[in-house]
């Protein structure tokens, strides 16, 4: 129990954990997550994890109703003295002015802010129903790029992490020579996911935010000169045509879209693969069948969300989910659990692509729900389709795949193999 009096303590389930037994920081959870989470599922829906001050959450049920909740909030600046969410949210170096209040994005607002920050995402996702033939163009860019002829490679660095990272780029209007640029700032950019992460790290995620602020601001100053015809330039024109938006906050959800989908489509890349090379049965059913491609995705976004936990911060007192919490409480819920839960889902772990019915959490739930999901969805398919196409017979050369350590995600670091 913490001896601060200002730390308001809620009412704590019986059932108490070590957070970081639950975190992909620790080697034994990372290997089989489902031998911690699947007992402490039947012990009820939360528990209270005594490290990190927060509840996590762990049956399908409670994390729906969560995320569905609308009066809980995504502002990290809200919660509770003591919590490990209130331990990220950072002060940024004083050079970095625009970033004092935090990231103008909208997956941190809630409210009327979230509703006004939406009004990107019409653009976005009218840009997304036109990406087909982009991406697709650059899924055979990077597939005939790959060594054939029984040459081994690294599938993660020389397939799943280019492109997503070539497709963003490409909405955005970014030209190719500065892809290779935008792809470094993305790696440190993800170090922000690390919450364990070294002076040295935050030193280069930030240098990557400073360096990206000067970019995207001269992105948008080109955009407007030379009347571009890509996602950037949709913005500038809705703000042009009154839409209450800030030039700082265009520039902000330019950098969110390389953080928010690139690691997050490159683990779903390369988990959808490793079911595929560890599962014959299933292979063969693809080359049969390329329709076969969306069921798997899915199942593949059930069995390994590449994102496995949101948190949510409770605005005022009152009943979540049927308990009671007191503001700043912190809901860390397990999207992965959810997606395990035997109550939703016949034989949990088992990789099925004919399941009947898929509600999974993949991409989350309600007002915050993933922008990106149906670019994700198509990179993903595609991609598969693709490989597979030209590599009938991938080979995967180490069974003992290792998962990054990265907390809230889950993918290969690397995944060796030959065509
Ligand atoms: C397989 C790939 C992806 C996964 C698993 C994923 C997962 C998620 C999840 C779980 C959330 C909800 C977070 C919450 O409720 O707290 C989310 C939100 C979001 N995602 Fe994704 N995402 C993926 C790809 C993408 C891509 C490709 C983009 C855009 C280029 C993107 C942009 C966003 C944005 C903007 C939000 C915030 C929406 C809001 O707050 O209103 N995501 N994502």
């Amino acid at each position: 129990m913490p001896d601060d009096p200002t730390i308001k303590v809620s009412p704590q389930p019986a059932n108490r954990i070590d957070g970081r037994e639950f975190s992909e920081i620790c080697p034994a959870y990372l290997g089989r997550p489902h031998a911690r989470l699947d007992p402490l599922r039947e012990q009820g829906p939360f528990a209270w994890d005594e490290t990190q001050k927060q509840y996590f959450l762990v049956c399908h049920g409670a994390v729906r109703r969560v995320l569905q909740d609308r009066t809980l909030l995504r502002d990290r600046s809200r919660a509770g003295a003591g919590t490990a969410v209130a331990g990220t949210y950072d002060a940024p170096p004083k050079d970095i002015v625009e970033r004092r209040n935090g990231a103008q994005v909208l997956i941190f607002k809630d409210g009327e802010d979230h509703v006004r920050l939406r009004t990107l995402v019409g653009a976005f996702l009218a840009r997304v129903r036109e990406a087909r033939p982009v991406v697709e163009a650059i899924v055979r860019d990077v597939v005939t790029a790959l060594p054939a002829g029984g040459v081994a490679f690294d599938l993660v660095a020389q397939f799943a992490i280019p492109i997503p990272v070539r497709v963003i780029a490409t909405l955005l209007g970014l030209p190719q020579n500065d892809h290779t640029k935008v792809r470094a700032w993305s790696d440190d950019l993800a170090l922000g996911f690390n919450p364990y992460r070294t002076q040295e790290e935050d030193g280069r995620r930030w240098q990557a935010i400073r360096e990206m602020l000067v970019y995207f601001r001269g992105r948008l100053e080109v955009a407007r000169a030379t009347k571009t015809s890509d996602l950037i330039s949709d913005w500038l024109s809705l703000k042009e045509r009154g839409a209450d938006l800030s030039e700082a906050e265009i520039v902000d959800h330019c950098i969110m879209m390389l953080t928010a989908g690139n690691l997050s489509t490159t683990d779903l890349i390369s988990n959808a693969t490793l079911a595929i090379l560890r599962d014959g049965g299933l292979r063969e059913k693809l080359l049969r069948d390329n329709g076969l491609v969306a069921a798997i995705i899915e199942e593949a976004l059930r069995v390994d969300p590449p994102v496995t936990t949101t948190d949510r911060i409770v605005a005022r007192d009152g009943d979540v989910a049927d308990c009671p919490f007191r503001e700043g409480d912190v809901l860390t819920t397990s999207l992965l659990a959810a997606n395990h839960d035997p109550e939703v889902f016949a034989d949990p772990h088992r990789f099925d692509v004919a399941r009947p019915l898929r509600p999974h959490l993949a991409f989350g739930a309600g007002a915050h729900i993933c922008l990106g999901a149906p670019l994700a969805r198509l990179e993903g398919q595609t991609a598969i389709r693709e490989l597979f196409a030209r590599f009938r017979d991938l080979q995967l050369l180490d069974e003992s795949v290792q998962l990054r350590p990265v907390p809230g995600h889950r993918g290969p670091s690397q995944l060796m193999v030959r065509g």
